[in-house]
């Protein structure tokens, strides 16, 4: 468990409404990521995880970060802990948190940022929650690294977080040992260990992956209420758009580590731009109910050592054909504004994807 002497977040007193934060800061730029590009040496060659991604996490609002399996999403959330080994990973472009930079930075000040800043919950709470300690003495400490406040009022503010996230009888289950509590039990300890300092940033990567359909609801409907009333940003990961469209407030679609399409989940769910997120969204069981086929999206994700030419996603687009040229296996479509909406971006050459891809649905 870290050991942190300063407070670097105003404490906490007990008693004080968990909802510390103004009004006004609602919207503030937490995390800013620019041009970030994130390589791995392999024996085959780079493994490019992460290319040229940027995008802005805000407080009280959440963004997903949406794709399938190995497109980069952790790694990307991992490098804004600075948790990769310098001496194994390129990694260029910048990430602020807070105006800090993270890119380049040394261990300690990665370290006191981290802990001050930000959280996280992972889709495994063994990676958080040590087996041999009592769950309710490990959230007491994670405070009391960060408040000068005795053991019996850390104590206290444990069982509160208990509470808070709807385990029922905290002041006894924080007693309890990880082992004690059933899965959907322990990702409710973990987010109250992750929330227990009032972080700015919480990344949450996968965070009910393991779950079944119901708890995976609960904890989805935890985690939106926990942040209406923390305030924090929240980025959360995940492979399953049926999740994101429950709580996030905006949308960013990764492919073959590359931002493919980004705008307010509202729009991006109810009108994609990006073949892959069309695909996606024609794969959520709502929406495939009004097709007579299901879709998915057909084939594998290119290896990320050897990426296609042009645009990643060409060896499994059905639209490519609509773009004049070759482009789509020459160049890599840059990630623009969508025509007739400043607030959507998406890295296509169609020159009309609502058109083409209206024009698929209707087949
Ligand atoms: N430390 C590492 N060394 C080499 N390759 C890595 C490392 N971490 C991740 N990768 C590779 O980077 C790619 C992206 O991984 P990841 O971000 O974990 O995907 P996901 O989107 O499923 O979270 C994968 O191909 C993975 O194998
Ligand atoms: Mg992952």
């Amino acid at each position: 468990m870290s050991t942190f002497g300063a407070a670097a977040i105003p404490a906490l007193e007990l008693g004080e409404p968990l909802a510390t934060r103004e009004a006004t800061a609602e919207g503030d730029v937490v995390l800013s990521v620019r041009d970030l590009c994130v390589s791995f040496p392999s024996d085959e060659g780079r493994v490019r995880a992460v290319s040229n991604l940027s995008y802005d996490a805000r407080l009280g609002r959440t963004l997903a970060i949406v794709g399938e399996s190995g497109s980069g999403k952790s790694v990307s959330s991992m490098s804004v802990l600075g948790l990769h080994n310098p001496d194994r990973t390129f990694m260029s472009g910048s990430i602020l948190l807070e105006g800090e930079e993270i890119v380049g930075a040394p261990q300690e000040r990665l370290q006191r940022l981290r802990s001050a800043k930000v959280a996280m919950v992972f889709q495994d709470p063994q990676s958080s929650l040590h087996p041999f300690y009592r769950i309710g003495n490990q959230i007491a400490e994670a405070y009391r690294a960060h408040h000068p406040v005795s053991r019996s009022l850390a104590a206290a503010r444990a069982v509160e977080m208990l509470d808070l996230v709807g385990i029922p009888n905290p002041q006894r289950r924080a007693r309890s040992y990880p082992h004690e509590f059933s899965g959907g039990m322990r990702q409710r300890a973990m987010i109250a260990l992750a929330l227990v300092n009032n972080p700015k940033l919480l990344i949450a990567d996968e965070p009910t992956t393991a779950l079944d359909v119901t708890v995976q609801a609960q904890i989805l409907d935890l985690l939106k209420e926990l942040q209406r009333e923390f305030g924090s940003a929240v980025v959360l990961i995940t492979h399953d758009l049926a999740v994101v469209a429950e709580v996030s407030d905006d949308i960013l679609v990764m492919y073959a580590g590359r931002a493919v399409e980004r705008g307010s989940a509202r729009d991006v769910l109810a009108d994609p731009l990006h073949p892959y997120t069309w695909g996606l969204v024609q794969s959520l069981p709502s929406a495939s109910e009004q097709l007579e086929h299901l879709r998915a999206v057909r084939g594998v994700p290119p290896s990320l050592v050897h990426l296609p030419t042009g645009c990643s996603f060409h060896p499994r687009c059905d639209f490519r054909d609509q773009v004049p040229g070759n482009a789509c296996v020459t160049d890599l479509p840059e990630l623009l504004p969508a025509p007739g909406s400043v607030a959507r971006l998406t890295r296509c050459h169609l020159p009309d994807p609502r058109g083409s891809l209206r024009g698929q649905a209707l087949r």
